[in-house]
């Protein structure tokens, strides 16, 4: 390609100083220079007869070279997507309030029932009833006198609270990356449904095998509780 182009070019000089040479110029430097050029390549191109086929492709380059530029960036963005796409491996399945909500700093509760609490109602700018400190290890039965499901008045909020820990927790796990991604939460983190098909809350941890399922030595569930 580049060859016969660089022929095509030459046959145009060539054609050129035909053209010059027949209109009479008689600049010295010029035939000179013309006359180089018509004995380096008259025989190559003015000469030449008709090109023979094409020849064998050369064998291929080593691996990695002859990207272009595009491709090469193309392929590093993908290779840091591949690496930054959570999957994350669970070391255990966590079911059970209590099986996240522990006490893991003394100084602020984190990460207590009763810390969830206070830190929530602050974050809206109130202050949680202190029912309890943020430190003590509340079962969510506690939870439950104030933000049980409300009756009569109360409908649609908690029994003693402007809401039911239903209305809470849903929405604050479900949407939440870290319930989803870091623990592979999902319903039946928190729950079981029994034998009646009924939704249980898991008040407690819950000793489970990598799939979630229950120790069949400690049936029912501990701690499942009735919903009311
Ligand atoms: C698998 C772990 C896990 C379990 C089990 C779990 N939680 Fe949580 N919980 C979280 C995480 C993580 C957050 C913080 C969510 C965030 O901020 O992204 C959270 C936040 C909360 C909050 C704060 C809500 C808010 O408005 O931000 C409350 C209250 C809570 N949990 C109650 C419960 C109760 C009650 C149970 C049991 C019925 C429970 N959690 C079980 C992981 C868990
Ligand atoms: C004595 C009744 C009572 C008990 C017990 C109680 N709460 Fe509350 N809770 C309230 C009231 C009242 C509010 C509203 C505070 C405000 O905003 O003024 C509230 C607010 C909250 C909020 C804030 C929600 C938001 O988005 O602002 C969370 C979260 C919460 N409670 C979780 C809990 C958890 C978890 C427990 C058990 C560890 C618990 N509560 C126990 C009465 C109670
Ligand atoms: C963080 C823990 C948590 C997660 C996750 C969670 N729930 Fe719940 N769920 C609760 C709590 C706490 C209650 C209220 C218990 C009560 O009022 O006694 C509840 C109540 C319910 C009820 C009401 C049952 C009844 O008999 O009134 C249903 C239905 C339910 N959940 C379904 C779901 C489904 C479906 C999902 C998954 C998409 C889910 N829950 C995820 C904690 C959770």
């Amino acid at each position: 390609m580049s060859l016969s182009r660089e022929l095509l070019s030459k046959y145009a000089n060539f054609r050129l100083l035909c053209l010059i040479g027949g209109g009479g110029f008689g600049v010295k430097k010029l035939l000179l220079i013309t006359s180089l050029f018509l004995v380096s390549f008259l025989y190559l191109s003015a000469c030449k007869g008709p090109s023979g086929p094409p020849g064998p492709p050369g064998p291929a380059g080593p691996a990695g070279v002859g990207l272009t530029e595009e491709q090469a960036s193309t392929l590093e963005a993908a290779g840091v997507l591949a690496t930054n796409i959570p999957f994350p491996a669970l070391e255990a399945v966590n079911r059970g309030c209590p099986a996240c909500h522990l006490l893991v700093d003394p100084d602020t509760g984190a990460y207590t029932l009763a810390f969830e609490a206070f830190e929530r109602a602050k974050a809206r700018g109130a202050e949680h009833p202190p029912a309890f400190k943020p430190t003590d290890d509340v079962n969510v039965t506690t939870c439950l006198t104030c933000h049980a499901v409300g009756t009569g008045p109360n409908e649609g909020k908690g029994n003693m609270a402007p809401w039911s820990l239903r209305d809470i927790v849903h929405p604050a796990h479900m949407s939440s990356q870290v319930f989803k991604l870091h623990y592979g939460g999902n319903c039946f983190t928190c729950h079981n449904v029994n034998g009646e098909g009924d939704w249980e809350v898991l008040s407690e941890a819950v000793d489970v095998n990598e799939k979630g399922v229950p120790n069949p030595n400690k049936l029912p569930i501990p701690g499942a509780l009735e919903i009311k």
